[in-house]
């Protein structure tokens, strides 16, 4: 296991795979664009001498600054890169699915991955099978003989469950049963669920890592035996991430923690404003002490992150709420989170998105993505979304 440092995470990640002395005093590592790395000799080539890098796509000094840096903070073995969060979780998947297998996957499953698992998996073979998000020890009933695979979501996409991982983690143990979690939303930072005994750690990067909404980034990352199979399935299906988007990986790492922060305390007043209106029937966030999750919040995270759920009222008409939605000042419309400005979308939970009712009440299920602007500015323009349904 790579060895923890005696740094808290948040000074490591200043410093971690930086390399200055090799690099003309220069703390940031160059960003190498190559296909051809030329070998000295043609023993070398042939692999019978050593050499640190072969070929671009399977790995150059700016991927490995970037994935040496994830290992770090996750104590990991080993880190993959790949263009995307979701080429990520996709690599994660193929390492371990073969013809006959049984995959176990959360309802509450990120979209874009449920429409892999569901519309590509089975053409190989591959029994797919969802359990509701908050099954936790009960998940033992779901297992099969030939499950291989049980993944984990958590908190879930849209509806924000979060799932009881040592518990579910141990009975998969029991059974030999390979776990994987897209940790996105916790970052390494909150939750380093590698030291709960999660053999795979999923990571968009695209989020907070990369932080400016302008990069699709993926990590995936593991200790042991784990670590050499993903590394493999990397190389046999040529995912590699571009040299730019590693660098603003390695660059974002390093104010991570800040914006993190940021985007947490105004994710946390908002959601906490947001409770107190009374078009609200729930609001979906794992931090707050009314969630029905917070006992396993406070035991497995350290922190919690700005994007959050709210369940407007049933009783409101769609063309007021998206006439209030449409004249926020600083919260945009748009997907994705983890970027500097603040974001609110609206979901509509289908069939085609969820085989379980999911346990809350009935309404608008809106999403907010709480960015780095002033607090204050935020519940101001929160607050004249809110007048606006009046
Ligand atoms: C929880 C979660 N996992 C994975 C991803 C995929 O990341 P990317 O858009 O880089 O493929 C996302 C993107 O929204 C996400 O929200």
């Amino acid at each position: 296991m790579a060895k923890s440092s005696k740094f808290d995470k948040k000074t490591e990640i200043m410093h971690v795979s930086l390399d200055p002395q090799g690099n003309h005093g220069i703390p940031n590592p160059p960003i190498y664009r190559a296909s051809t790395i030329l070998s000295e000799t043609m023993a070398q080539y042939r692999g019978e001498e050593p050499s640190a890098y072969d070929y671009g796509r399977v790995g150059t000094p700016t991927s490995r600054a970037f994935e040496e840096a994830i290992c770090a903070l996750y104590e990991a073995d080993d880190a993959i890169s790949t263009p995307s969060g979701l080429s990520a979780i996709n690599t994660a998947l193929l390492t371990y699915a073969k013809s006959g297998d049984h995959i176990l996957f959360p309802d509450s499953l990120y979209g874009s991955t449920r429409r892999f698992v569901t519309k590509m998996l089975p053409n190989y073979g591959v029994d797919v099978e969802f359990y509701p998000a908050r099954i936790d020890a009960a998940i033992a009933d779901y297992i099969k003989p030939n499950t291989s695979v049980l993944y984990l979501e958590s908190p879930g996409s849209l509806t924000f469950e979060l799932q009881d991982i040592p518990a579910m983690v141990a009975i998969a143990q029991e059974k030999n049963i390979t776990t994987m979690l897209d940790n996105t939303w916790g970052t390494a930072l909150h939750h380093n669920a590698l030291n709960m005994g999660v053999d795979i750690i999923l990571e968009a990067a695209t989020k907070y890592i990369t932080g400016h909404s302008d990069v699709n980034l993926g990590i995936a990352c593991a200790r042991g035996s784990h670590a050499k199979k993903l590394r493999f399935a990397t190389t046999a299906l040529g995912m590699c991430a571009g040299p730019e988007d590693l660098y603003l990986g390695v660059r974002g790492l390093r104010t991570m923690s800040l914006r993190l922060k940021q985007s947490e305390a105004n994710g946390l007043a908002l959601a906490q404003m947001i409770e107190m209106q009374q078009e609200v029937k729930a609001v979906l966030h794992p931090a707050l002490e009314t969630s029905p999750d917070h006992a396993i919040y406070k035991r497995d995270f350290t922190g919690s992150c700005g994007l959050f759920g709210f369940i407007l009222s049933p009783s409101l008409d769609q063309a007021v709420i998206d006439k209030a939605a449409n004249n926020l000042n600083l919260l945009q419309i748009g997907a994705s989170w983890g970027g500097f400005e603040s974001l609110i979308t609206q979901a509509i939970l289908t069939s085609k998105m969820r085989e379980f009712a999911p346990d809350m009440p009935d309404g608008y299920l809106m999403r907010i993505y709480a960015g780095l602007e002033d607090q204050q500015d935020l519940l101001a323009d929160v607050q004249q979304f809110f007048d606006a349904l009046r």
